[in-house]
């Protein structure tokens, strides 16, 4: 009997229909619900700040918006804008902006070089990519990125001019970076910095779903060190209310952000202050605090599920990982070189994961073992089946 055949019969729940996919880290319905439930309470505001919200303008945002963004990225209130639904569109807008007009310290050219600590978030090397960037990838230590490692490209490459991070709940690995991390990594940073980019990606800035440690605010700890104008700090409402439909944020120095309007100003006449107008009232409603209260009872037993499910094969070998904190995945590394034909032979059962290297820029792995789980979509029976199908292919590989 061949592997499938051994499984199939194993799990004899496999109908070869149903499709199990564990690709994208995207909110479950429930979660969405939780958000619909209150929207519908709400009564859409035309005029909010003293602002007609039915018009053009504003291009830094609606202020009590940026009082959001400022809550959640934990930022200053001047040094934040409130833009449109997306806060990878406005790592694309800073990277283009960096591009053509440059900031005072942050330019891109055809020749820089990007510092990239693997396993990451895959479309933000996809973004570099097209921009025609080099990446040079990094490993992660335990509280952040490999500062060795960093070091020696700093004094050994040349055209280094920036670093792309997602200082909570990385995606994929789930790392948080802890302030000790920060200040190093700023200090190696600082002979750079007249020309640096600190791509700060905190998507996940209170997707906390275990305890995790608190973090200085990175703004505070760049102007330590002279770094506030290297310092761009994104992130959104996507995993927090509806995804796609949110608000993104953008936090960096008073002189990068009237740029950076300079530059969006040819792009939109104004950021959509209705949607804004709209998470000012749900957040008036329920606190940030309670709304994450809330997705962590759908989230959390998710993820104690899928540890639940590979701690055996953990403990034997046959794969390794760090039960996250917090975030939407899971960053699996097989004990053999195999990733590729884990994806394949769970394809083959009907459980569709991401290719292997997707984590990584250009798409390789070098080391062919990572495999990303996103386990919030599917609902708990679902879940269990994934990861079963997972589990039972990985112990018949390694
Ligand atoms: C690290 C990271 N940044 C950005 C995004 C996308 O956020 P947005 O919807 O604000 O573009 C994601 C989504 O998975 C992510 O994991």
């Amino acid at each position: 009997m061949n592997i499938l055949e051994h499984i199939k019969q194993e799990l004899p729940w496999l109908d070869g229909n149903t499709v199990y996919d564990l690709t994208r880290g995207k909110p479950a319905p429930e979660q969405l619900d939780i958000t619909e439930n209150y929207y519908s309470k709400l009564s859409t505001p035309y005029e909010l700040d003293g602002i007609d919200l039915r018009n053009y303008g504003n291009p830094e945002g609606l202020p009590s918006a940026r009082e959001l963004g400022s809550k959640i990225l934990k930022t200053n209130f001047d040094e934040t804008h409130a833009l449109d639904n997306s806060s990878l569109t406005l790592m694309h807008q800073i990277i283009s902006c960096a591009f053509f007009l440059g900031f005072k310290s942050a330019k891109l050219y055809g020749h820089s070089k990007i510092i990239c600590p693997v396993p990451g978030y895959d479309r933000h090397f996809k973004l570099l990519e097209n921009f025609g960037i080099e990446m040079i990838t990094v490993p992660f230590q335990k509280d952040g990125p490999d500062l060795n490692a960093i070091e020696d490209l700093i004094n050994f490459e040349s055209n280094i001019h920036g670093i792309v991070c997602v200082p909570r709940h990385s995606n994929p690995t789930g790392h948080t970076f802890s302030d000790d991390n920060v200040e190093q990594l700023f200090k190696l940073i600082e002979p750079l910095k007249e020309n640096f980019s600190i791509f700060w990606d905190n998507a996940y800035a209170c997707h906390d779903i275990e305890d995790t440690i608190q973090q200085t605010p990175a703004d505070q700890i760049a102007k330590k060190i002279g770094l506030e104008n290297n310092l761009f700090q994104v992130g959104s409402t996507s995993k927090i209310t509806l995804a796609g439909s949110g608000i993104s944020f953008i936090s960096s120095s008073a002189d990068n952000l009237s740029k950076f309007i300079d530059f969006r100003n040819a792009i939109t006449p104004g950021p959509n202050k209705m949607n804004q107008g709209m998470h000012v009232k749900y957040f008036e409603l329920v606190s940030i605090e309670k709304q994450m209260s809330e997705l962590k009872k759908i989230i959390k037993p998710k993820f104690e599920l899928v540890d639940h499910i590979l701690e055996p094969i953990k403990d034997t070998g046959l794969c390794f990982y760090e039960k996250p904190t917090g975030g939407y995945f899971y960053s699996i590394d097989s004990a053999k070189s195999n990733a590729d034909e884990v994806v394949q032979t769970c394809s083959q059962l009907g459980l569709k994961l991401l290719p292997m290297g997707s984590c990584f820029p250009y798409g390789v792995d070098p080391d062919k073992k990572n495999i990303r789980l996103a386990p919030t979509f599917p609902d708990l029976a679902s879940l269990e089946r994934c990861v079963t199908i997972f589990k039972n292919v990985l112990k018949y590989l390694n």
